[in-house]
């Protein structure tokens, strides 16, 4: 059918297209039909009965995909379009129009309660993981909604709290992964989040959603509120929202019909937001028609198990009597431990909160693998206090000293984070600690096996356990998944998305997080995650891109060619071990000599080599120029310094295995001298000696003033050439300084 043209709908059609029918439906308005969107962002939350956006009320069985903390760290584009695509499938068997994901905040402080829904603390690695993902789902005919735009970084007073950020790192670290979505991969609609940007709310800001996100970016699809985001309708519509979610009970689209009538409104801005809702209708219509497999809940499960696999990190892995922790000896006799290996901590709480199909228990898993040898069970502690703990763990011991090996699952319980609000702390509860160090004791051959949606201050671990495997958030394949990667029948590849610092006191945005009177000042501007670590030279547990493999690599060669559109990067990577594995290669930029504040070193590409034991390939990635650029607050522009730029081939953020240098040409960015331009900056334009020398004396440089004590050149640079009139004692007019300028500034156009 074709649908209607929004020109021909009257206001209060156009108004009631604006708003929701139910929790999860848009109206339908004359011809233009009604569209289900549903939650996201790792599984589809369908909700046929009761419904609510706090992951409450049940809903239809689906298969739960890692989270993106899980997800984050397989670092592998293709791995998420391969998981877009698998849920749009889901989405079409659930009669879902659009999928309420990706979510692609910044992790901007550990403690944040819904940074298990984000993928990085990176906005290069959020970029191109959601730009894939959008990308596969979108395939489908499915739509995505990408979230929560913008500058959604705490879950404290969510629904008031300002986000108050300067233009840099709003720009480089907080917008930048949604315009690399946006532009990339076309998401049929961007959801605006409940907090404010700057004092206004996100819902009513015309600079982010109309500014930003049409006029720069060039997004033609729908702003949908979050749910319950808006407060002012008329306000949203006119700031470039187009549909409120869930919708107020026809109410408020009665104040958009009102305002419009008395002037408020404009007309045209009402129908373009109406025409936006139609196009998008349209799109669900055509997606409908698109192709699609049957959901087989069997293939996706084995799909989640796959996936989950590639996002095990191996944090750590010593060897115990000369020989590694991990893998495990298939035949050998294990004791697992911990209560999340019979229970599996799998996925957070709150909107994202999935029914899944079924869920692996990682036990049984590893049972299933342990080919004939001795897997026993103890659950060493419980996650609610409950239960004799003393009891509970010399059983646990005692299992452990019985076997070839043991591995014990640590973690947070469900109740400890969630959408919703915020932690306190980064602590792993003291009575696991505990537990481990007991184990470790009899039985030094000991893995930990770590489930969490939030970072967590390991150190005390890590000081203890001889192997680490980090599963974050895994989804309900993560039990079969654990169980591959401690048998070897995956080789561990995924990589740390977030720094582990190595205490809460550390992290950037300590003392300013939460805020305060609903206010978040985002001093640590643009050094956010490894930017932060690596500027001020501190340690940390274990860095950002960290991770290890049963086999190793080595790396040689890096090769860069600059031209009109970016750098190429390539550098050969060897496996040099004894095993098939999979590499996360990472290209670090930094620019060594800078006239701007910059991080010694930010993540502008990376790519994934898969390669047999002795083989080796090269790996070559575009670190495109935009991506050099960084946003000007004089011309409000983004502007790429001309000059020597360092590239470094890494294993991690701390693990630079290759460095080389290459020279990029600057943008044309001058900005016209004035009279409150400085000394310093018109003497660095060419012909200022000249030209001002020819009206007034110039600072002498410090080896003539010896004698004074002082650099007259230096000293003198910061002043303003406009106060030099004052100076001058009348020898210079503000007509000569002017048209000294201007000859100036003429010699540069
Ligand atoms: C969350 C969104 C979610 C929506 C619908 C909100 O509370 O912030 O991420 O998509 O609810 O459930």
């Amino acid at each position: 059918m074709t649908i209607q043209d929004p020109a021909a709908l009257t206001a209060s059609e156009q108004a009631a297209l604006g708003s929701g029918a139910d929790f999860w439906s848009t109206k339908q308005v004359g011809d233009v039909p009604s569209l289900v969107l549903t939650d996201g962002p790792h599984g589809v939350r369908r909700q046929v009965g009761a419904s609510d956006h706090l992951g409450i009320a049940g809903s239809e069985p689906a298969t739960c995909f890692p989270p993106a903390v899980g997800l984050g760290q397989s670092w592998d584009a293709s791995l998420t379009e391969q998981v877009g695509a698998a849920l749009g499938v889901e989405s079409r068997a659930l009669g879902v129009d659009v999928l309420l994901g990706p979510g692609i905040n910044i992790k901007r402080d550990p403690r944040c309660g819904r940074n298990f829904e984000y993928y990085s603390e990176d906005p290069h690695l959020s970029g191109r993981l959601a730009a894939s993902w959008v990308q596969g789902l979108q395939g489908t005919g499915v739509g995505a909604s990408l979230k929560h735009f913008a500058a959604n970084n705490t879950e404290h007073d969510r629904m008031r709290s300002s986000s108050d950020i300067a233009p840099r790192p709003l720009r480089e670290i907080y917008l930048r992964a949604f315009q690399h979505v946006v532009q990339q991969a076309q998401p049929w609609t961007v959801m605006c989040s409940y907090n404010r940007v700057n004092g206004t709310y996100a819902s009513e800001n015309h600079w982010l959603l109309t500014q930003v996100l049409r006029d720069e970016w060039g997004f033609d699809g729908v702003v949908v509120s979050d749910w319950g985001a808006i407060q002012d309708r008329v306000k949203a519509v006119t700031a470039g929202l187009d549909l409120e979610m869930p919708g107020s009970g026809g109410g408020a689209d009665q104040q958009v019909v009102d305002a419009v009538d008395a002037g408020e409104l404009d007309a045209g801005v009402l129908a373009q937001a109406a025409g936006r809702m139609v196009a998008l209708a349209a799109k669900a219509e055509a997606g409908r028609a698109v192709r699609v497999p049957a959901f087989d809940a069997d293939a996706h499960h084995a799909l989640a198990r796959q996936v989950a696999a590639r996002c095990v990190v191996l944090l750590k892995n010593e060897p115990v009597s000369k020989r590694a922790v991990l893998p495990l000896c298939e035949g050998s006799s294990v004791a697992v431990i911990g209560e999340f290996a019979q229970t599996p901590r799998y996925q957070g709480g709150g909107s994202s909160h999935v029914n899944p199909t079924r869920v692996d228990v990682p036990v049984d898993e590893i049972r299933a693998l342990a080919d004939g040898g001795v897997v026993t069970y103890a659950a060493g502690f419980t996650t609610d206090g409950s239960g004799d703990l003393a009891a509970l763990r010399e059983e646990a011991v005692l299992s452990a000293s019985a076997a070839d090996t043991a591995v014990v699952f640590l973690g947070l319980a469900a109740h400890q984070e969630s959408e919703g609000f915020d932690r306190e702390h980064l602590e792993l509860p003291a009575e696991q600690l505990e537990l481990l160090a007991d184990v470790v004791r009899v039985q030094p051959r000991t893995a930990v096996v770590l489930s969490h949606g939030g970072v967590l201050r390991l150190a005390p671990l890590s000081g203890i356990a001889p192997a680490i495997l980090d599963g974050a958030l895994l989804g309900q394949a993560g039990g079969g998944a654990i169980a591959d990667v401690l048998f070897g029948r995956v080789n561990p590849s995924a990589r740390l998305a977030e720094t582990v610092p190595v205490r809460l006191q550390d992290t950037p945005a300590y003392l300013d997080f939460p805020g305060e009177h609903s206010h978040v000042a985002y001093g640590e501007g643009l050094f956010v995650g490894y930017r932060w670590y690596d500027a001020r030279d501190m340690a940390v547990t274990f860095p950002f891109g960290h991770g290890l493999s049963y086999t190793s690599f080595a790396y040689s060669g890096l090769e860069l060619a600059a031209d009109a559109q970016g750098i190429t990067a390539s550098v050969t990577v060897t496996n040099t071990g004894e095993r098939a594995g999979r590499e996360v290669v990472q290209f670090y930029v930094a620019k060594p000599s800078s006239s701007i504040a910059r991080p010694p070193q930010e993540l502008k590409g990376h790519a994934v080599a898969e390669l047999a034991p002795g083989r080796s390939a090269r790996v070559t990635v575009f670190l495109d120029r935009a991506d050099l650029a960084y946003w000007d607050i004089r011309g409000d522009r983004w502007v790429v310094e001309g000059g020597t730029y360092e590239v470094r081939a890494a294993a991690s953020s701390r693990d630079i295995r290759e460095t080389a240098a290459v020279e990029v040409v600057g943008d044309e960015f001058v900005l016209p001298l004035t009279l409150n331009s400085t000394l310093g900056e018109v003497m660095a334009t060419p012909g200022a000696a000249e030209v001002l020398g020819a009206l007034m004396p110039m600072p002498q440089a410090a080896a003539d003033n010896d004698a004074l004590g002082i650099d007259m050149a230096k000293m003198m640079a910061s002043i303003p050439v406009g106060r030099l009139i004052s100076f001058a004692g009348g020898a210079v007019t503000r007509d000569d300084l002017g048209k000294a300028l201007a000859q100036l500034n003429a010699s540069q156009a």
